[in-house]
């Protein structure tokens, strides 16, 4: 019955803060006009992210009481590393605090300075582990996500034409291959299997050095989901035996908790070879704290353990998808441009289509976001190339010059047993009551004075 009712009930509730239009007006225009920016509390609907916000369950806080806090050796540890390694089938594993600080031990245990590190598009963090290595991120998604009418269902996979090649030309340069599972910065794409395999294949052939094969899993059990019910050959496994899979053919991997693994807070590495486990040994406990904690209270151990479990349950992740598909729905039914297929965790607006009076210089996801927090404090984060424009930074006020993303996205993430079918209509509505002002909406110019360079303004959105 979970493709039509969540397999859980509510037995605790968050009250939210009302607020008036002009109330939301003055707050988003002291903010930037940026709804990241604003204080959560005048908040209604909160899709900005997906990262931290998930409701836990009894079972989660439950098991928190029976947190120990032990420095060394905290008997907490013991089922999260019996969950992380049943999770990965990887046999060497350590919590961190968030995924960005288990990165950091990676990126500085196997990038080094002048590589390039590949990837089916990289997370603003592992892009910024990149250049603090000295080394270059190299984005190579593969061409079906840049075909808005082309229907398959993984368009988050890399390139493995242009794997291929980069690893006959410069295989010298490459010593971590990493892959986003889904492919969050282009708008939550899945990954197929296949093109897993295909990457472990080709770095088996083509490496020139040592390779470590990494996925970035913060939504793999998702992910997982959508290999089960649009991949031939998964539909009779459960979702922990595709995520197996999935993991079988990487050398290691780093987890944002905060996501698939239904806690607010943590994070973990894991990995197959002991020698370079024990060599991450000083990093951590240089950032993070001791190896068997990683940053974390031994509460945050204990319901991790249970909220990964949780989080790749097939009955879970069905309602799941059900409640993507809600939204992304409530969207088509208004005529809200969405990127097809929706995601598995997030549903991505494309604005470009939604404003087209405004080009890709003038920010027409940030505006469009910006008004629908006005009509109804509905929070959502733009992806446009105002946004991806910024990393210019010879040039940051020159609109001319920022740099064309291939959609202007509105990042809609749906917090995981949280919100329910009106908040998703809700949030749809804002949306369409946004788009209504058609060409009324205004474009964002850049301020031209003495403050900081990247700040914003614009010329005045609807009251
Ligand atoms: N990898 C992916 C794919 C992510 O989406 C994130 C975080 C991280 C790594 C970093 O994890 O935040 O625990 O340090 N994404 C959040 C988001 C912030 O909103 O998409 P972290």
């Amino acid at each position: 019955p979970f493709d039509k009712v969540p397999p859980y009930r509510v037995k605790v509730v968050e009250y939210t803060t009302p607020t008036t239009r002009s109330q939301r007006r003055e707050l988003i225009k002291k903010h930037n006009w940026s709804a990241p920016n604003l204080p959560a509390e005048y908040v209604y609907v909160n899709m900005c992210t997906d990262s931290g916000t998930s409701a836990m369950s009894d079972r989660q806080w439950g098991a928190m009481w029976l947190g120990d806090e032990s420095y060394f050796n905290s008997k907490s540890w013991d089922p999260l590393q019996d969950v992380l390694q049943k999770f990965t089938g990887m046999a060497y594993v350590m919590p961190c605090h968030q995924g960005r600080s288990g990165e950091a031990i990676i990126y500085e245990t196997f990038v080094k300075e002048g590589d390039l590190v590949p990837s089916n598009c990289h997370f603003t963090t592992t892009r910024a582990h990149c250049y603090y290595q000295q080394a270059e991120p190299v984005d190579i998604t593969c061409p079906e996500y840049y075909d808005e009418n082309d229907p398959s269902w993984f368009k988050g996979n890399i390139d493995t034409e242009k794997l291929k090649k980069l690893f006959i030309e410069q295989g010298d340069r490459i010593g971590l291959v990493e892959l986003v599972v889904p492919n969050n910065l282009c708008a939550g794409q899945p990954v197929s299997m296949a093109n897993i395999r295909e990457v472990r294949q080709i770095i088996d052939k083509y490496h020139k050095r040592e390779v470590i094969f990494c996925l970035d899993v913060a939504r793999i059990s998702e992910n997982a989901w959508i290999i089960k019910t649009h991949e031939p050959g998964y539909q009779d496994k459960s979702c922990l035996e595709i995520v197996n899979e999935m993991l079988s053919y990487a050398d290691g991997c780093h987890m944002s908790a905060k996501k698939g693994g239904l806690v607010n807070m943590g994070g973990f590495i894991a990995l197959r070879n002991k020698h370079y486990w024990q060599k991450m040994h000083p990093k951590v406990i240089r950032t993070d704290g001791y190896i068997t904690y990683g940053g974390l209270a031994g509460r945050d151990l204990e319901s991790l353990a249970v909220g990964l479990m949780e989080g790749v349950n097939d009955y879970y992740l069905q309602d799941r998808q059900r409640q993507v598909d809600y939204f992304a729905n409530a969207c088509r039914k208004r005529g809200i441009h969405i990127i097809e297929p929706a995601s598995c965790f997030a549903v991505y607006i494309d604005a470009g289509k939604c404003v087209p009076h405004l080009d890709h210089t003038q920010g027409p996801a940030t505006c469009l976001s910006a008004q629908a927090y006005i009509e109804g404090g509905f929070a959502s984060t733009a992806m446009d190339s105002l946004q991806r424009g910024r990393i210019d930074v010879n040039n940051p006020l020159d609109t001319s010059k920022r740099i064309k993303a291939p959609y202007e996205l509105i990042r809609c993430a749906i917090p995981r047993r949280t919100y329910y079918e009106p908040h998703y209509d809700w949030a749809a509505e804002c949306l369409l009551r946004a788009m209504e002002w058609g060409n009324k909406l205004p474009a964002f110019k850049p301020i031209i004075d003495d403050r900081p360079p990247l700040e914003l303004s614009e010329i005045g959105l609807h009251t």
